[in-house]
This record gives structure tokens, C-alpha cells and sequence, in this order.
């Protein structure tokens, strides 16, 4: 199939993994068309060279000005809970501190709360409705992370909703067990015990079970400290298990361990100092920034600009989750923060794509060029500039996941 014209299209190709980009880097292609076939690309180029080289294809003809881009990724989400936190958020907006909102009941440990009395079909509900919205605004791919169960039984039925949610929607979701998201409050022990007993205990069960070959921690002086998590960090890699970390939201030092540990990715760094900047930089550890955290709690955003210029991969991600980034719209979250982080539309849009990539092992896609999959997404306007001008209001009209089109979900 061909699927063209377009009046741009931006196939994120030929760009560094690294580093700061400017918009004169950023290819485009004019009057621009796709070939598509069992779901992934087979050619991307001038429409009417295409036509001529691809005679025979089946034409899906685009009648207005559209731009197309590569379907967003959306490396780091918890949007496997249920219950909502609004009680939280009236606190946070009403001046209450973190400690004021935890003792009144609120915090993480509220929505795992009301997690572990959800059933898995709820909780697969819930993913499934907020993947599906995530997927009409362009995010193609998805990553979820369990951490609201805390204790065997409902993490495992967390990855086991996130699993059959993923058989029911279009987008694709990569599981996360992030166990190791607070120590349970009705857990007696230290916190190096009960990682070792999700090491022990948990870990081979969702190997077994195929259910995730991903981890994540939460290092934090309210959660896990560097030292145990550098502990967990090689148990699990002894398992086979690739890892992510929550770095740095409040206080420096799990970004540290991320790149100790060769984690793929370290996610916040709103607290990462020059030192912590320098260490990203110079490893292959993706430098996950999270802007709807930063709304969410009215903090300052993660130092993307300094991460760029000093030449760390960069991606941009949502956080969506119940207590901290509600929102859960990525496009409008990265345009907001690119006007107080002074980040160029190629260095967004990479943030958002083929920089996410590398983040979740995916090497399939992220880009629009021959052998990729057909994710892509398309703005109903003429110059790709306009997405971030009208900051996530100008949402795409047209989405297509493995080369079909979603329909309203
Ligand atoms: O990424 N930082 C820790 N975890 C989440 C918040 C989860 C919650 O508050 O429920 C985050 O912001
Ligand atoms: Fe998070």
C-alpha cells in the first residue's frame, strides 16, 4: 500500500542518539509517501517517484495537508492502577507537603490501596482505556510498570492485566515489574530483605510466567537507598532481567547506580546535578526526563537543555500515573516543557522517538525508514512546526499502528 501524499514528512532519520540537535538537522521530506507492506515499511520518499517505482500498490490518498511522523514512544508510564488521587492533588495545590499528604492517607501507598483490591479484569480495563486514549494521541508504544501491588499476589496480578490488556488494544505495551517501588508499609522486615525476597521470591515466577524481563527502582530517601538498589539492580541481571531506574527526582543519587549497573534507562533526574549530568552523558544509559511529574508537583523540570548540551541521549516520557502526573498527555507535557527548557522541535521529537528507542531495546522502530514498522502519525497542518506551537492542542487525525489505521478506540 502507499499512503501519500503528505505535505512533510519527518522520518527522524540520520540524527546522532546524542547530544543537542538543531532544527537544521531535521530531514524533511516534501510532498512525501509511504510503502507499506505486512506491517512495516518498505520505502519512505517522494510520492510521485514512488508511485512510479510502486506501480502496483494498493493507494490510501491523503486530501489535506498532513505531517507525518514516527508514532511516539512512551518509555515510562503507570497506567496499570486503579482509584485516582485527587484528594492528593487538592492538598498538594492547597500547599500541604509530601509528609502533611502521606500522613492523611495519600501517597503511593493509597492507590496501592486501592490496586490490591481491584480484580485483574478492572485493572486490565483501566489499561486498556488509557492505552487507547494514549494511542489516538500518537504514542504507539507503550511501556507500563506494575508497583501499585506490592506483595505477590498483586503484582503478579498487575503483569498478568498489563499482559491481557496488551491483547486488547492496538498499541504496543511493554511490561515493568517495579516491585521495588516503596517498601510495603505492612512489611516488617529491612528494605534489603524485602528485596531479596522479590529477588527470590517473585522475580522467577515472572521469568517463568514470561510476564516481564524488566525491572525498575524507585531510589529515594522515602524508597530504596543506592546501595540496596545496586544490590537488586545485579541480582536481577543475574536473571536476565534489563533494568530502568527512578533517579533523581528529589535528591541526587540513583542516577549513579543507573549507570554503574548499565541500566538502559535512569527516569526523572528533576534533582541531578553537574556531576550526575556528566555521568549520563558519558554512558550509554538513555536520560529519561519526565515533565508531567514536574506539573504534576509543581517542581522544577529535570535539566534536559544541560543534558543535551553535554551529549546524553534524551527522551522525553509521561510518568502517567495516579499521584504524581495525572495528566497523562505527552505531546502537550513535552511542548510545555520545551519552551522552559529551550529544546528545539528536532531534539523533541527525537526525545520522543528513536532516543525513546533504545530505552525499552526496540530496534524496530521509532523511525520512518525501510525495515521499520509502519507506526507512524500524522497532524492536520502544512509545517511540522505548528505541533509544538499550539502545544499538544493540535493532536494527529490519523494514526496508523503495524501500517492499519486505528479507527476511534
Ligand atoms: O514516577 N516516583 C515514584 N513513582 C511515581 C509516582 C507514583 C505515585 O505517586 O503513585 C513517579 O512519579
Ligand atoms: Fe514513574
Amino acid at each position: 500500500m502507499l499512503i501519500g501524499p503528505f505535505t512533510q514528512i519527518l522520518p527522524m532519520t540520520g540524527m546522532p542518539l546524542k547530544g543537542a540537535l538543531q532544527d537544521e538537522q531535521l530531514p524533511v521530506i516534501h510532498n512525501g509517501g509511504v510503502v507499506v507492506e505486512d506491517g512495516k515499511i518498505l520505502a519512505v520518499g517522494d510520492y510521485k517517484a514512488l508511485q512510479q517505482e510502486y506501480p502496483d500498490q494498493q493507494l490510501q490518498f491523503i486530501d489535506q495537508p498532513m505531517v507525518l511522523l514516527p508514532g511516539f514512544i512512551d518509555c515510562h508510564t503507570h497506567i496499570c492502577f486503579d482509584g485516582n488521587r485527587s484528594r492528593d492533588y487538592a492538598m498538594r495545590i492547597a500547599g500541604k507537603s509530601y509528609l502533611e499528604i502521606a500522613r492523611a492517607g495519600g501517597g503511593i501507598w493509597d492507590s496501592v490501596t486501592k490496586t490490591r483490591v481491584a480484580d485483574a479484569v478492572t485493572l486490565a480495563e483501566n489499561t486498556v482505556a488509557r492505552a487507547n486514549r494514549h494511542l489516538m494521541e500518537g504514542v504507539t508504544t507503550i511501556e507500563v510498570k506494575s508497583g501499585y501491588g506490592l506483595d505477590f499476589d498483586s503484582e503478579v496480578k498487575m503483569l498478568r492485566a498489563i499482559h491481557q490488556a496488551s491483547l486488547h488494544t492496538p498499541a504496543t505495551l511493554i511490561p515493568t515489574c517495579l516491585a521495588a517501588h516503596m517498601k510495603p508499609k505492612d512489611y516488617s522486615g529491612t528494605e534489603t530483605e524485602y528485596l531479596d525476597w522479590v529477588v527470590s521470591a517473585l522475580l522467577p515466577v515472572l521469568k517463568a510466567e514470561s510476564l516481564t524481563n524488566r525491572v525498575d527502582i524507585f531510589i529515594e530517601e522515602t524508597a530504596f537507598s543506592p546501595a540496596a538498589a545496586t544490590s537488586y539492580l545485579q541480582a536481577a541481571a543475574a536473571q536476565g532481567f534489563a533494568a530502568t531506574v527512578h533517579a533523581d527526582q528529589f535528591t541526587a543519587g540513583g542516577s549513579e547506580v543507573a549507570v554503574a549497573t548499565g541500566a538502559l534507562s535512569a527516569d526523572h533526574l528533576e534533582a541531578s546535578t553537574d556531576k550526575e549530568i556528566q555521568l549520563l552523558a558519558q554512558s550509554n544509559t538513555v536520560a529519561v526526563v519526565l515533565p508531567g511529574a514536574s506539573l504534576g508537583l509543581g517542581m522544577q523540570y529535570a535539566p534536559a537543555r544541560k543534558l543535551l548540551n553535554e551529549g546524553a541521549c534524551v527522551a522525553i516520557a509521561s510518568d502517567w500515573n495516579p499521584g504524581s502526573a495525572p495528566m497523562g498527555d505527552l505531546l502537550l507535557q513535552a511542548a510545555v516543557m520545551s519552551a522552559a527548557e529551550k529544546l528545539s522541535a528536532a531534539e523533541v521529537f527525537a526525545a520522543l522517538t528513536f532516543r525513546a528507542a533504545p530505552a525499552l531495546q526496540l530496534a524496530d522502530r521509532g523511525r520512518l525508514e525501510a525495515g521499520m514498522l509502519a507506526d507512524m502519525q500524522a497532524y492536520p497542518t502544512n509545517d511540522y512546526r505548528d505541533i509544538l506551537y499550539f502545544q499538544g492542542k493540535l493532536k494527529p487525525c490519523s494514526i496508523w499502528k503495524n501500517g492499519e489505521t486505528v479507527t476511534a478506540l
